[in-house]
């Protein structure tokens, strides 16, 4: 199976070794806490559950920078976009100490992790502007992930966690979320050597699941790994539950058995365009992927990205740094004139026409009025599940 990133082995920070976990959430009641940002408690089951190997804990201002600008920590370590825990105010947190770090996101906001804090950094405003540009391709406070990430405060605290629990992932999608250990072993059971993955937020039309089947074909894969976003999103994007069981639906009606995994991880959106397409692909690697798809606007927002920045993006990805390799698809869409979902490029002198094409904003519009889509769009089936969550949402 392919290498994790930057390691021979996975580095998950979770504390599997019961004993362990039991002292460290008896220490964790002693020790002074922080409320972190839901982008930090993200971080932390990202490297809890092993997508973020090799890195041991929250980068410092230094390495956030230096992966902003190189893409690489000051190590040399090829790194996309800066695992961080920024803060308002860390006037209290003494360099040296441990420090339990609360989530946001759940009830009672239980300690996810204990930190050792390494380093104290404090950013100017021109140091917050080189990471947001490098990494969001903007300063626009417009752009959804630019708004969150300047939310958080100037300071970076940095240093080594041993994380605690996977925040509310494991309770919420108990079917779904799977850390990079356990997909890996699925991935060893099942015997499956080359497999795609499928990065979604959204749940999957016609054009997505023949994207997923015509990678297996032209990879000759044994299996694809649709691994969808489980954490915050923009409003308006559709959630997680959602999404899941109108891809379940999908999967079972139209796919053979055993040729799908479906499984989600637990992070928020960044709509980082490139430089997530990148962060997907290290994340896809360490979980025992050989492939991963990246289409149109791979994880992109409003008119930020070109349509295909996140493929050309890999370009600039230095030989040797990445083993997964990816998958380039083009603007796929049902056409009429071959009666099949294709890729635009395989279809000579077409023009728009020849394809279903329908806005996001009018798919929304006609759900929410209980009308399906056309099948060439969106498989019935999964039209339902949507037109269900619409309906509803929109009588409240
Ligand atoms: S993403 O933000 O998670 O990338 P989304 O779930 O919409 O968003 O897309 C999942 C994957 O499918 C991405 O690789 C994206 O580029 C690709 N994709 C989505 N729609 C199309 C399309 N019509 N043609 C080609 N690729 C597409």
């Amino acid at each position: 199976m392919i290498k994790p990133h930057g390691a021979e082995q996975l580095n998950p920070l979770f504390a599997y070794d019961t004993e362990k976990h039991h002292a460290l959430t008896a220490e964790a009641a002693t020790l002074p806490s922080l409320l972190i940002s839901s982008a930090a408690a993200a971080n932390a089951v990202m490297l809890g559950a092993g997508y973020f190997t090799p890195l041991n804990g929250y980068m410092n201002l230094a390495d956030s920078l230096s992966v902003a600008r190189d893409m690489k920590t000051t190590d040399g370590l090829f790194w996309p976009v800066p695992v961080v825990n920024m803060v308002d105010d860390a006037a209290d947190i003494a360099i040296g100490s441990r420090i339990a770090l609360k989530d946001p996101n759940v009830e009672g906001q239980p300690v996810i992790a204990i930190m050792n804090v390494i380093g104290i950094d404090t950013a100017t405003d021109a140091e917050i502007d080189t990471i947001t540009e490098n990494v969001f391709g903007t300063l626009d406070g417009d752009h959804p992930g630019v708004a969150t990430f300047k939310a958080q405060g100037n300071t970076f605290l940095s240093g080594d966690i041993e994380v605690l629990n996977f925040s509310y992932f494991q309770a919420d999608f108990p079917d779904t979320f799977r850390t990079a250990v356990e997909i890996r072993n699925e991935i060893t059971e099942r015997g499956w050597q080359k497999v795609v993955a499928f990065q979604t937020r959204n749940p999957m039309h016609r054009a997505h699941e023949e994207l997923c089947r015509m990678a297996l074909d032209d990879l000759n894969a044994d299996g694809v790994l649709i691994h969808m976003l489980l954490g915050q999103l923009k409003p308006g994007d559709i959630p997680a539950h959602v999404r899941d069981a109108s891809i379940r639906k999908m999967v079972e009606v139209y796919f053979p058995a055993n040729t799908v995994m479906i499984t989600g991880y637990g992070f928020d959106m960044l709509y980082a365009g490139p430089r997530e397409a990148v962060l997907h692909a290290v994340f896809r690697q360490n979980c025992g992927c050989s492939h991963l798809i990246v289409g149109r606007d791979h994880a992109g927002v409003g008119d930020y990205y070109g349509a295909f920045d996140a493929q050309t993006i890999f370009d600039e990805v230095p030989e040797g740094a990445l083993e997964i390799e990816i998958y380039r698809a083009d603007h796929t869409a049902y056409s009429k004139k071959l009666n099949k979902v294709v890729m635009m490029r395989d279809v000579p002198d077409h023009n728009k026409e020849d394809f279903v094409l329908l806005s996001g904003t009018k798919v929304r519009q006609m759900l929410g009025e209980g009308i399906a889509p056309p099948p060439e769009f969106s498989r019935p089936e999964v039209a339902q599940i949507l037109m269900d969550y619409y309906q509803i949402l929109d009588q409240k």
